[in-house]
């Protein structure tokens, strides 16, 4: 059968400063989807990943929906009530706008979904991330499925001989959307060239080029776009179909040890590695490091399994204490240099401020 699955995430507030929500925030959201989700749902998962809650949900209404997305509204609603009354941080934090209005795209929270029809046997992977944007994903996802010295399948598998097709998006346009296509293997240089700009150029969904079926959908909401101004980090999802003609579980994770530098951490306006955490992990040491959890299920007819941690094994033990040695690495350079980010991104904060002050006390000699 032909299913979609949608996610949909919101920082709708959290306790102590930006750590995580609230158990009764988190009940608050579920509750309402439990008790609204009759005849739009088949199935759903609620989980958290920082201060970020994650609604993963399956039905057969196709991507874009506005029932879905008002229901995962109406639940952010809710939870944000609840973060009011508990004095939560940033209650309500990626709710930009005060009306629903069709669509949740550009109202903050985050959405990455797709339609398929469902294989035999449909594993994916549910990535949920905090402190970070969504080039975050650009690397790791450019090595699963297009380098072989990360995913083997390009050479062992026949059914990816073919490669992928990458859609590109151009998130400095606030305005509309703007995408690129590009084939691996034969653009690479070209796919390099683009995902080396993690801030401006952001993976949003990968095809296969053997079956032209959708392997990847990245969120690609760049918050500042929709503020104008500096409201929290992005803090991006992603679904990535694996195995068959798609790269293998295994394969699509592999990339995450590298703990590779994204923006975000304090403040959104630093360089951090991007850990592989547990689902439902806090954030902590400078508000971060920036992380990333992965829940791998299956589905079938709509139902979904209950999922399995992919980051909770003790190889992924090992690889976060490396990552906290970068971590502390780049925090002993402070606010210098490559440790925090460029002007381009710090625009939307509060910087601005002090340098048109300081502009105003230079002299020219
Ligand atoms: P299993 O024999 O455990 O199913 O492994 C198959 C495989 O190809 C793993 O990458
Ligand atoms: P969040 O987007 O996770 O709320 O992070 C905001 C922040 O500025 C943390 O220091
Ligand atoms: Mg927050
Ligand atoms: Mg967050
Ligand atoms: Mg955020
Ligand atoms: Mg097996």
């Amino acid at each position: 059968m032909k299913v979609t699955l949608t996610a949909i995430k919101a920082d709708i507030g959290s306790v102590g400063g930006h750590i995580r929500p609230s158990n009764r925030v988190l009940e608050t959201v579920e509750n309402h989807l439990r008790q609204h989700h009759q005849g739009i749902l088949i199935d759903y998962r609620v989980s958290y990943t920082g201060d970020d809650i994650a609604i993963l949900c399956t039905h057969t209404r196709g991507v874009g929906d506005s029932k879905i997305h008002e229901l995962a509204w109406n639940a952010f609603k809710a939870g944000t009530e609840v973060a009011k009354d508990q004095g939560l941080y940033g209650a309500g934090q990626d709710l930009l706008k005060d009306a629903f209005s069709g669509n949740i795209r550009g109202l903050g929270p985050a959405v990455a979904e797709m339609e398929f029809e469902e294989r035999t046997a449909e594993p994916f992977l549910f990535f949920a991330a905090d402190k970070t944007d969504p080039g975050a994903y650009n690397l790791p996802l450019y090595l699963a499925f297009a380098d072989p010295m990360f995913c083997s399948g390009l050479i062992l598998s026949p059914g990816m001989f073919k490669g992928f097709r990458f859609v590109i998006m151009d998130v400095s346009h606030t305005d509309a959307d703007r995408v690129i296509e590009l084939n691996a293997p034969e653009d690479l240089y070209d796919i390099a060239a683009l995902l080396r700009d993690p801030e401006r150029f952001v993976i949003e969904a990968i095809y296969s080029r053997e079956t032209g079926e959708q392997a990847v959908a990245v969120s690609t909401t760049r918050l500042h776009n929709i503020a104008g101004k500096y409201v929290g980090k992005d803090d991006p999802i992603m679904i990535v179909r694996v195995q068959g003609s798609f790269p293998a579980t295994g394969e699509v994770l592999a990339p995450f040890h590298l703990g590779h530098y994204v923006a975000g951490f304090m403040r959104g306006s630093h360089s951090g590695p991007l850990m592989p955490v547990r689902q439902n992990t806090t954030t902590s040491f400078f508000d971060g490091p920036p992380i990333v959890s992965c829940a791998a299920y299956c589905v079938h007819e709509g139902r979904l399994t209950a999922p399995v941690d992919a980051f909770d094994h003790p190889f992924w033990d090992y690889v976060r204490e490396k990552i906290s040695e970068k971590a502390i690495e780049i925090r002993r350079q402070g606010f210098f240099g490559n440790a925090m980010l460029p002007f381009s991104e710090l625009e939307y904060g509060g910087i601005v401020k002090k340098l048109e002050e300081l502009d105003k006390r230079f002299v020219t000699r």
